[in-house]
């Protein structure tokens, strides 16, 4: 795809990081301007920048922010890096869920333990160096699952995605998307199904921009209207990205997802989770370790800030949901396709070079 015709998700100028505010869209292209670790902390807890590929993205230009921050206050190096230290931990806290978010920080914290000798200055430098890389490889890597997974799309399919595994969550291109896309650029015909995803609408407002930009053809429907399409053969399969997958195979993605991937079950539709090796995480044995983020109420009692709901009723607002491995068919990763997911299989594929 041509990137210059791309929403880009955020982009670094002049050291400073810029990111799509995806709060206004689909009405309003507004980038908001980071030039602080802080205003990166508050766009990821805003939610302005969402997606875990981008979540890790952007806490990787977070610490390079905090380095520049460090350069120009005149620290020196040991008052830089309990700097560093401390940007690293408050965007540590901004989101608990998207492994991503972890698995930057710590390869900025990796740079920086190699390369502690050098001046602040340098420090500064390779930090955006580094935090650029991840960018760049994140692209590579969904353009790699595109093509890894555009293998499974049959050449005339409908798939069914939910929330935004798109460019918009990535640093370009998308994952589930991204398959999607890459089955398009090899010839198949493919009509793209997109829940809604409440509460927030992701997949109305981000994922369904990106297909009516790219004219994939698409149709947006009710996150309710997904089971009885699949009970009238309307679905062929299911693409959705991940937040966190565990080591064996569970899969925590945006809330809905489960009940996508019963459905899937019981139709006998296949059901697929397409995700980069940095969305895995070895550290965790299950999806019971997975530590899901409950949101505020008020995403759920208003709609387009007006009250539908009476003051007083509870409310349950998670933000993801955990998908055992049995009902996963294959995770689609840039090292290939890991079919009916376990442990030794994820192992695996980091021995692979
Ligand atoms: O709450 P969000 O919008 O950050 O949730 C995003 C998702 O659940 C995506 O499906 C997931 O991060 C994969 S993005 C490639």
């Amino acid at each position: 795809m041509n990137r210059e015709n791309e929403l880009l998700t955020l982009y670094w100028k002049n050291n400073q990081l810029y990111i799509l505010d995806q709060r206004y869209l689909p009405q309003k292209i507004e980038y908001r301007v980071c030039l602080s670790y802080s205003d990166v902390v508050d766009s990821i807890c805003e939610m302005s920048v969402r997606g875990a590929p981008a979540i890790g993205i952007s806490a990787g230009f977070g610490v390079a922010l905090a380095a520049r921050e460090a350069l120009d206050k005149g620290y020196n190096k040991d008052q830089m890096i309990t700097y560093l230290n401390k940007a690293a931990d408050k965007l540590f806290q901004s989101r608990p869920t998207a492994v991503n978010l972890y698995w930057a920080l710590d390869r900025m914290k990796n740079w920086l333990n190699t390369h502690v000798k050098e001046s602040p200055k340098q420090i500064a430098e390779g930090l955006t160096r580094e935090a650029k890389i991840i960018l760049e490889e994140d692209l590579e890597n969904n353009r790699q699952i595109g093509k890894n997974g555009a293998l499974l799309i049959p050449p005339r399919a409908t798939v069914l995605t939910h929330c935004n595994a798109g460019a918009l969550a990535t640093g370009g291109y998308g994952t589930a998307l991204g398959v999607i896309r890459a089955a398009i650029e090899n010839g198949s015909e493919v009509h793209v199904f997109v829940d809604e995803t409440r509460p927030l609408l992701q997949g109305a407002r981000l994922t369904a921009v990106e297909l009516v930009q790219e004219k994939i053809p698409a149709t947006l429907i009710t996150d309710n209207c997904a089971g009885s399409l699949m009970a009238q053969g309307k679905i062929d399969l299911i693409i959705v990205g991940a937040d966190r997958i565990a080591g064996n195979g569970d899969t925590a993605n945006k809330i809905g997802t489960y009940s996508l991937a019963v459905l899937a079950s019981y139709h006998d539709i296949p059901f697929y989770v397409a995700a980069p090796l940095s969305t895995i995480d070895l550290s965790i044995s299950s999806g019971d370790e997975i530590i899901v983020e409950e949101r505020h109420r008020k995403e759920v009692t208003h709609f387009n800030e007006r009250c539908i709901a009476p003051e007083g009723i509870e409310v349950c607002n998670p933000a993801f949901d955990v998908t055992p491995a049995r009902l996963i068919k294959a995770i689609i990763t840039e090292r290939g396709l890991v079919y009916k997911p376990d442990r030794e299989k994820l192992n695996n594929l980091f021995q692979k070079v």
